[in-house]
């Protein structure tokens, strides 16, 4: 492990915000801000329910998961073109850029478009699109990971599958999202193994409010390779020292967790344990636009709740690179850039 150096407590903010990272959980349309939200209903002549960008910004309060699907639901129904999905996903880009994100995986829906008119194919084009402008012009490398919708049927999630593959080459991996309680993994078991015959890498939300034996059944019966957010597994001691033994990744987002109440506050939340349990646990932003936060604001705001130190930046930095389904050689790329940073930082 790279021994760091100690920082004055007033001097972590800025390495955290300059530390290289990567980014592996957050969904695409929950970064769509009021004011996109705004632009892009204006340009497809829609209306939106709310008189301005304040009072949809004040709408967003939530009691748990489900009060906030519902209004994230309601944003999506302003993107309508190819050009919209590009420039929702071209904003997060630059956006996770500036938080110094070298490599991030991106969750999005297709289910939900679908349901209201709009196509696989202009979804997948718009993001593909900007995240190729994006690589040229920030230097940012990316995936795509297609979520399936839990409350939906099997059956629709191999509907789903189906009508993304002729972009197959332009995706990552498959992910399950949405409302969990009452829609456990098993319930896609054979739409993973198709997916996994197709190539795709595999991960899903499980035990973010649902109990841990939601996270056993995503590891063995979806054969998922990371778990999404997986925050309740501190209830259980068998699995959390399976997923430090087997280093399984961890990928949570504390002001998410804080803003659908998982946690009453941030001091409570209980990624410490994990780290130093030895989880490969990570720090992403699930939905910036709704929560409060960037990826970086989701660094500093755990952080000083947490009481957390320079080493726990480094381990959590260097977590998100081998979390990552990018090469051993990218990776290591990657890990020398943060070391450097370190090294140079004082
Ligand atoms: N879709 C978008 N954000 C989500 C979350 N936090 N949990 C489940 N599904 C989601
Ligand atoms: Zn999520």
């Amino acid at each position: 492990m790279f021994k760091v150096k100690p920082l004055e407590p007033d001097r972590l903010p800025a390495l955290l915000r300059l530390m290289p990272k990567a980014e592996l959980h957050m969904h695409i349309e929950g970064s769509l801000e009021p004011e996109l939200v705004f632009a892009l209903a204006q340009r497809n002549g829609l209306v939106v329910p709310y008189p301005d960008v304040a009072a949809l910004r004040s709408a967003y309060v939530f009691d748990d998961l489900q009060s906030f699907l519902d209004i994230y639901h309601a944003g999506t129904l302003v993107l309508r073109t190819e050009q919209d999905f590009y420039d929702m996903a071209h904003a997060y880009l630059a956006r996770a850029a500036a938080d110094r994100v070298l490599h991030a995986e991106i969750f999005f829906d297709t289910q939900t478009h679908t349901g209201h008119g709009v196509s696989a194919d202009v979804v997948i084009s718009g993001l593909h699109r900007a995240c190729v402008d994006a690589r040229a012009e920030f230097g940012i490398s990316t995936g795509l990971i297609l979520c399936f919708l839990r409350h939906l049927s099997e059956h629709e999630a191999f509907e789903c599958l189906e009508q993304v593959l002729p972009q197959r080459d332009l995706l990552l991996g498959v992910g399950l999202a949405s409302s969990e309680f009452g829609h456990p993994p098993e319930k896609f078991a054979r739409v993973f193994a198709r997916a996994r015959a197709l190539g795709f890498r595999l991960v899903a939300h499980a035990g973010e409010e649902g109990p841990p034996e939601y996270i056993w059944s995503a590891l063995d019966v979806l054969k998922v390779e990371r778990i999404d957010h997986g925050v309740q597994a501190v209830k259980d001691t068998a699995l959390m020292a399976r997923l430090a033994r087997e280093r399984i990744p961890l990928t949570v987002c504390p002001l998410s967790n804080l803003k659908l109440r998982v946690f009453p506050t941030l001091q409570q939340h209980s990624v410490r344990q994990m780290l130093e349990a030895g989880i490969v646990a990570t720090l992403n932003s699930d939905d910036p636009a709704y929560f409060g936060g960037y990826v970086n604001e989701n660094f500093t705001q755990t952080f000083k709740a947490l009481g957390l130190t320079a080493q726990h930046a480094w381990q959590l930095a260097s977590n998100s690179f081998e979390a990552s389904f990018i090469d051993d050689a990218r990776k290591r790329h990657y890990l020398e850039r943060l070391q450097a940073c370190f090294e140079t930082f004082d």
